[in-house]
C-alpha cells in the first residue's frame, strides 16, 4: 500500500531518514533502517579543504568545527516542551556546527550497510561550486560502494548564494546510479530552477533542505547568546511553509519525481507533501526531536490516513491539491465574508475587540458584538479568539 517508485529505486514506504548527524555513522543508518525509514540518505561527504574566508576547515567546511554543544531545539521562546511537538506544533532545531564525513569513511560505511539492511542506501555527496570534476571524484567511488543512486547536496563549498546545475550534467557524466539535485534555498524560484536542473539531467529532486541564512535565539535574563549565528542553518517545522509551496511550484514545473524535505514531524507532514506532488518526503529534524522511530510512526500514519480515505496507493492522492492553488490575482475577492460572534462560546475577554483594525467588534454585556457595516472581512479575529467564539460568514449579495 505505502511502496512508491522514484527514478527506478523502489520503497516499500515514502519515508526516508534525510541526511545529516541521524546516518552519519554505521550505527545510525542501522538505527533509521530498524526504526521503518523507506530509504536513507547518508550524512554528506566532503573532500577537506585547506582554508576559507581565512578560517581552518577540519572536515571540509566551517561547520566542519565540532563545537560542544552544537544542537538546539525551541518551541516555545527561550526553552523547548517536548509535549508540543507530540501535539504538531512548529519548533527550530538550532546548529552551531557539524563534522562532515570524509569520501573514504562514506565509502567504508556504505560497503557495510549494504550488507546488513535491504532498503535503499543514498550516498549524499557536497563538492566545491566551481570544482565539477570534484563532485565527479566523489560521486564515482559511492557508486562502486554499492549506493543505490547520490544525492547532490548543492549547498556547496564554499558558501554559495545559487545553485549550480552543471554539477548535475558532471556527476551524470560519471556514474549511472540516479543522480538527486537537492535544492538548497528557498529564495530561488523553483520554476526557473528546477526546468534547469532536469535539463541537466537529474533524475530526481529533493526540497527545499537546510534554511540558508545563519540563525540565533537570545536569552534576554542572563542575558546570552542561545546559538551563535555563525554556520548555516536551521530544520524544523516553522520553515515547513516555505518549503510546501516551493515543492508545489516545482512539482508544477518539472516532470521528475521530487522528495520534499523540511518539517516532517507527523504522518500529515508527509500526507501534506505528497498532496502538493512530492513522490516520497525525507525526514532529519523529528529524529532530533523524537528518535529513529518517528520514521517507522510517520509510515503507520500515512498507511492509516490511507485506509480511511479508501486510497489503494500514494499515487491516488499524490498532487491532489495542486489543483486548488490559484495565483494572487485570480484569488476569490467576494461575496464579501464577515465576523460572526456564537454568543455562548463567548467569554468576553475582549482580545478581538484589541485585534481588530477596523474598530468593528466592541464588547456589550460582556459579550463581543461585531458592526458588520465596519468589519472588512479580514478573518484575524477567528485566530486571536481564545474560545473559538468567532467564525466568518459569507455575505448574501
Ligand atoms: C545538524 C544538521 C546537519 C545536516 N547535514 C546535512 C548534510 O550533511 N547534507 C545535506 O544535504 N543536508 C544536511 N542537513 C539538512 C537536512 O537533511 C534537511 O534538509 C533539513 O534539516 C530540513 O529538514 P528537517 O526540517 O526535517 O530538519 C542537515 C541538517 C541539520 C539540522
Amino acid at each position: 500500500m505505502l511502496e512508491v517508485e522514484f527514478a527506478g529505486i523502489k520503497l516499500k514506504n515514502p519515508v526516508i531518514a534525510a541526511s545529516a548527524t541521524p546516518t552519519i555513522n554505521l550505527d545510525g543508518l542501522r538505527r533509521a533502517a530498524e526504526g521503518g525509514a523507506g530509504a536513507i540518505v547518508t550524512k554528506s561527504a566532503v573532500f577537506p579543504k585547506k582554508v576559507v574566508e581565512g578560517m581552518e576547515y577540519v572536515k571540509g567546511r566551517p561547520t566542519g568545527l565540532k563545537p560542544s554543544p552544537r544542537f538546539m531545539l525551541l518551541n516555545k521562546g527561550e526553552t523547548y516542551d517536548p509535549r508540543l511537538t507530540k501535539e504538531g506544533s512548529y519548533f527550530t532545531l538550532f546548529r552551531v556546527g557539524e563534522p562532515y564525513l570524509k569520501p573514504e569513511e562514506l565509502v567504508e560505511m556504505i560497503e557495510k550497510i549494504k550488507k546488513s539492511v535491504n532498503i535503499p542506501v543514498i550516498a549524499s555527496i557536497a563538492g566545491a561550486v566551481d570544482d565539477l570534476e570534484e563532485w565527479q571524484r566523489l560521486a564515482k567511488p559511492m557508486q562502486e560502494a554499492g549506493a543505490d543512486a547520490v544525492e547532490l547536496n548543492l549547498h556547496a563549498i564554499p558558501i554559495v548564494k545559487y545553485t549550480n546545475p552543471d554539477i548535475v550534467r558532471a556527476v551524470k557524466e560519471v556514474v549511472s546510479i540516479p543522480v538527486i539535485a537537492k535544492l538548497m534555498y528557498g529564495w530561488e524560484d523553483p520554476t526557473e530552477l528546477g526546468p534547469k536542473v532536469e535539463k541537466a539531467g537529474a533524475d530526481a529532486i529533493t526540497a527545499v533542505g537546510t534554511f540558508g541564512f545563519p540563525t540565533m535565539e537570545i536569552d534576554v535574563e542572563a542575558p546570552r547568546i542561545l546559538t551563535q549565528p555563525s554556520y548555516y542553518g536551521a530544520g524544523g517545522p516553522w520553515y515547513r511553509p516555505v518549503s510546501l509551496a516551493f515543492v508545489s511550484r516545482l512539482a508544477k514545473t518539472v516532470k521528475i519525481p521530487v522528495l520534499g524535505v523540511t518539517g516532517v514531524v507527523t504522518w500529515k507532514d508527509a500526507v501534506k507533501y505528497i498532496m502538493v506532488g512530492a513522490t516520497a518526503v525525507q525526514v532529519c529534524a523529528a529524529i532530533y526531536a523524537k528518535g529513529y522511530r518517528v520514521l517507522g510512526e510517520i509510515a503507520m500514519g500515512i498507511e492509516e490516513f490511507m485506509r480511511r480515505k479508501g486510497y489503494q496507493r500514494i499515487d491516488d492522492f499524490r498532487g491532489s491539491i495542486l489543483k486548488e492553488i490559484v495565483p494572487p490575482w485570480k484569488l476569490e475577492w467576494g461575496p464579501p465574508m464577515k465576523a460572526t460572534v456564537e454568543e455562548a462560546s463567548c467569554d468576553g475577554c475582549g482580545d478581538c475587540v484589541e485585534s481588530c483594525f477596523y474598530g468593528a467588534i466592541s464588547l456589550e454585556e460582556n459579550l463581543a458584538s461585531v458592526d458588520s457595516d465596519k468589519c472588512d472581512g479580514c478573518g484575524l479575529c477567528v485566530w486571536v479568539c481564545p474560545s473559538k467564539a468567532v467564525a466568518m460568514e459569507k455575505q448574501r449579495v
